[in-house]
């Protein structure tokens, strides 16, 4: 559908065959909610340096770190004031420099969040546009519009509310009247205008200061946003877009795959041309330097073309993230993405958690008909936390199968679950506030992490301030409580990884083998790969000892006469070689 650009349809060779990033798995990390070295309550850089054992016993092959610039923190470190510098309440660039040494030492890759769509208002560009007044070339730089009968147009921010702010009341000035500016999230974080050169200019910038540092790849934030339809027409869904409501009986996930599109702010055509300017100025400054798309797309497809060979590395698997505990749709989505981005020559990518989302060992706990996009609040019904993790770990297990290249986010190899009680006067997320307290927003996902099974804030820091509250009960999931004990899931996550690496999974290929509904069963190379959404056990007929299993394991033999049984909620990898089975029917 969005083909009209001139350029590849993914024709053109690639050049990036071998690249690190096809198979990689890529551990986010929030910086805020991570570890805290000076005890202020919000995480840090040095931090960070203090747990580079805990990535590398992980064994990942890469970090992605979310925005750690300067910034109001209006959005969690999304609306960044400077591109060229940290937080001082994360540390200095020295500091920073220094933990890309430590990751880059120990094998780990290091990946940043790039964040064109918008800036903070506190932004000295932002500023200086309000300042220099309508028609100036700083004003240029944003996407400030005239109207005189209210909002320029009728799109509403993902963040609740209209998408524009009038300028008037934040100047004081008269000749603002009747001036706007679009924020497609906070108004705090006004939208660039990248049909402006000084943009383009600046992240070309951007893109070599910090590949100069040691930076192997950036996270592209709203990568589908930077280009809105020509002209700003109205959506013809108007402002609620972003609140689709799923009819009685029908789940939410089936109510936003009807959207027919993501409307004119969304997903232009003309965005992929900045993609392809992105990835000639990295070609020449490095070498396999990621480029991953944060685009909630409609489709596979769609997806696929932020990723043909001269645009981006990969793209977020979002519609795998969103198929829930469903058999049949995860085998769609699977095959789906395998032959969209396989046609255009690129991995696939799988992820079920992020910080955005509630965290899959709760999500998953809840039936396909609940929404909890995005957050859970005290008065919804709360997950069964022991279901939940039964099936994160199954999930996480299957993921860890699949090839291409793994996204995890930080705390998922503990089996955190959301948290899903916090009390309103915590929540920080602007979600919150500018949904008039209807959506409770991502606060949930983003608690600070426990490390140690006691102390204040379980090992967070040494002071228990923490800029979210932990919930009670925190510290078993952490590592000290997990380490050396054969059923955790930090030991399921670490001996996945090892064993993935070991059996080449993530360039592998996936062929399908019957089985029963609700389960899915495939061969990746010479491995077999199964999951069982259903709330019976199933057997795989012929398999000998699992590699490895999602259950607990303590005891217990996975492997009857009749060959290998799978509890409901749970997933293992089998050796499918000859010899390492029985060579089919034991009996
Ligand atoms: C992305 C980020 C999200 C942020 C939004 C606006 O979706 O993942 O956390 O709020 O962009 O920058
Ligand atoms: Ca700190």
């Amino acid at each position: 559908m969005t083909s009209t650009s001139s350029c590849s349809q993914g024709l053109a060779p690639r050049t990036d065959t071998d690249a690190w990033w096809r198979d990689a798995v890529i551990y986010q990390i929030y910086p805020r909610s991570f570890a805290d070295a000076n005890g202020d309550g919000i995480g840090d850089i040095q931090g960070i340096r203090e747990h580079v054992d805990h990535l590398a016993a992980l064994g990942v092959d890469a970090v992605w770190i979310s925005p750690f610039y300067p910034s109001p923190q209006v959005d969690a470190g999304y609306d960044v004031s400077d591109y060229f510098s940290l937080a001082p309440e994360y540390g200095t660039l020295a500091e920073l420099d220094a933990l890309i040494a430590d990751l880059h030492e120990v094998g780990i890759r290091v990946v940043i969040d790039l964040v064109p769509n918008h800036s903070s208002d506190q932004h000295e560009w932002f500023r200086a546009a309000l300042e220099a007044g309508p028609g100036s070339p700083e004003r240029d730089r944003y996407i400030f519009r005239h109207s005189a009968d209210g909002a320029p147009n009728n799109w509403g921010s993902l963040f609740g509310g209209p998408a524009w702010q009038p300028v008037e009341p934040l100047t004081g000035r008269s000749q603002d009247q009747d001036w706007y500016y679009l924020h497609l999230f906070a108004a705090e974080q006004p939208d660039f205008n990248w049909s402006n050169e000084d943009v383009h200019e600046h992240f070309r910038t951007f893109l070599r200061f910090w590949v100069e540092r040691g930076i192997d790849g950036f996270r592209v934030d709203v990568a589908h946003g930077l280009v809105k339809a020509e002209g700003l027409p109205d959506d013809d869904l108007g402002p609620d877009r972003w609140n689709v409501v799923a009819a009685e009986g029908e789940d939410a996930a089936s109510a936003r795959d009807k959207l027919p599109d993501v409307g004119p702010a969304f997903n232009q055509p003309g965005v992929h041309d900045i993609y392809r300017e992105w990835r000639s100025v990295l070609d020449e400054v490095g070498t396999d330097i990621l480029l991953v798309a944060e685009a909630w797309v409609p489709t596979e497809a769609d997806a696929a073309l932020y990723v043909r060979a001269d645009e981006m590395s990969q793209a977020f698997n979002f519609p795998f993230l969103t198929a829930g505990w469903d058999a049949d749709r995860l085998r769609r989505v699977i095959d789906v993405s395998l032959s969209e981005y396989g046609a255009v020559g690129a991995p696939a990518t799988w992820v079920l958690s992020n910080h955005d989302v509630v965290r899959h060992a709760s999500r998953l706990a809840y039936p396909a008909d609940m929404d909890t996009d995005p957050g859970i609040g005290p008065k919804d019904p709360q997950p069964d936390a022991e279901l939940g993790l039964a099936r994160a770990r199954a999930a996480t297990l299957f993921m860890l199968g699949l090839p291409g290249s793994a996204y995890l986010y930080q705390g998922e190899e503990l089996g955190l679950p959301e948290h899903t009680t916090m009390e309103d006067e915590a929540r920080q997320d602007p979600l919150w506030e500018r949904t008039n307290h209807l959506i409770p927003g991502r606060d949930g996902c983003r608690v600070p992490l426990p490390w140690t099974r006691d102390g204040a804030s379980y090992g967070y820091n040494a002071t228990g301030r923490t800029w979210l509250p932990q919930p009670e009960g925190w510290g078993e999931y952490s590592p000290q409580a997990q380490e050396g004990c054969e059923d955790s899931t930090l030991t399921l996550y670490r001996r996945a990884i090892a064993l993935r690496r070991e059996l080449r999974l993530g360039r592998g290929a996936v062929e399908w083998l019957d089985s029963e509904p609700g389960v899915l069963h495939l061969c990746n190379g010479t491995t077999g790969i199964v999951l069982n959404t259903t709330e019976q056990p199933v057997v795989i007929e012929g398999a000998g000892q699992p590699l490895i299993t999602s259950w607990h394991r303590s005891g217990a033999d996975a492997v009857d006469a009749a060959g290998v049984v799978v509890p409901p909620n749970g997933a293992c990898w089998l050796d499918a070689s000859a010899g390492g089975t029985d060579g089919g029917d034991p009996r």
